[in-house]
């Protein structure tokens, strides 16, 4: 980042490490960052061209996620502040996933935020870059789980949510095909278990083992029921987030935009209705930019950015949050204003 742009950024995918075995592997996460963190850094400095003195904060993702991950993350950042004598900012890295929309379009705030990723359904009120009030959450499966647990019993490979949405586009949606779960409270939590079990006994009683190739890659070998029930089970899950986004506003009704971010965020029905949903409202909808939308470093670097210019910094004994444990609200900022980067 350099004067709130974005100079460049690199990133090593694991996709293909982890799909081999259905999921996340946790231990191989871990290594994978540890083989590749010296290298990216390299990668970056020499495609930007700058020198590592020119460097006036390291900012670095201090949780939620996996420990071992965020332990190999958060050591680098920290020799790289001590070593060149740099402040550290540890940032939430579900904040940054919602900042990120920033890098393209000057957010306004207050907004609501709703981030949808593989580990994550959370609806947020942002008052600011640095404050975040969760309203709600998913007590069970995040969405992107439901859609690649999904995906993976109709025989699709891991992450299957993409897949599974590309073959929604050339479906025709059974509107009472599956239910919409967890709307009959007053809450803004999400519960996607009972689809989740909806799905599977309509798979299995609907569905012979042969029906199709599997693994199932390509939308051409799948049969036209397969893709209507894709084009199902994908309005389900989006008018059931849509539905929990609409109760926000209302209680909400002086906030008039939102931020859609996380890897769901690249679903095309949800990008639709939420859209649709704004124009209504008359007010804007905030996304970053579709290479953005999953895991990077860019995010982490602009809300490292957002913040630092105000001089908040981490002591180096900051500890990692790793996903379980409760992510103070304050992320124990100190401010120095010597340190103001702007
Ligand atoms: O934020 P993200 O990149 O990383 C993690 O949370 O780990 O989100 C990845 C998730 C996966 O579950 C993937 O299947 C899902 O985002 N995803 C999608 C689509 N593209 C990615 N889900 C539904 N529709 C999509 N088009
Ligand atoms: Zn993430």
């Amino acid at each position: 980042m350099e004067d709130g742009h974005l100079l460049d950024h690199v990133l090593a995918s694991q996709v293909p490490v982890h799909s081999l075995f259905g999921g996340v592997v946790p231990e191989l996460a871990s290594r994978e960052h540890y083989r590749f963190a010296s290298a990216l850094f390299d990668e970056l400095m020499a495609r930007t061209g700058k020198r590592i003195g020119e460097i006036d904060l390291v900012s670095v993702s201090r949780g939620p996620g996996l420990l071992g991950s965020l332990l190999v993350g958060v050591a680098f950042a920290k020799g790289l502040a001590l070593g060149v004598g740099i402040p550290l900012l540890g940032i939430n890295h579900l904040h940054a996933h919602l900042l990120a929309a920033g890098l393209d379009r000057e957010l306004s705030f207050p907004c609501l935020g709703l981030l949808v990723s593989g580990g994550h359904t959370n609806i947020y009120r942002v008052a600011s870059p640095s404050s975040f009030k969760p309203l709600g959450r998913t007590l069970d499966d995040a969405a992107g789980e439901v859609f690649d647990k999904i995906a993976s019993f109709l025989g699709i490979p891991y992450p299957g949510g993409k897949l599974l949405d590309e073959l929604a586009s050339y479906g025709h949606a059974d509107r009472d095909l599956l239910p919409r779960p967890y709307l009959l409270n007053d809450n803004l939590d999400f519960s996607f278990s009972g689809l989740k079990t909806a799905a599977v006994q309509y798979i299995e009683k609907a569905f012979p083992a042969d029906a199709w190739p599997r693994p199932l890659r390509r939308v051409d070998d799948a049969p036209q029921e397969l893709k209507d029930f894709c084009a199902s089970f994908n309005l389900a899950v989006v008018e059931t987030i849509s539905a929990k986004i609409q109760r926000a506003f209302e209680r909400y009704p002086c906030i008039d935009s939102l931020i859609l971010a996380g890897g769901v965020a690249a679903n095309s029905l949800l990008r639709e209705k939420m859209a649709a949903l704004m124009e209504a409202r008359g007010g804007s909808l905030f996304m970053p930019r579709a290479d953005l939308c999953t895991d990077n470093a860019a995010m982490v670097a602009y809300a490292g950015c957002l913040l630092g210019t105000e001089g908040a910094y981490h002591p180096l004994d900051m500890e990692t949050v790793p996903r379980g444990k409760k992510m103070p609200d304050d992320m124990l900022f100190r401010m120095n204003p010597s340190w103001a980067t702007a």
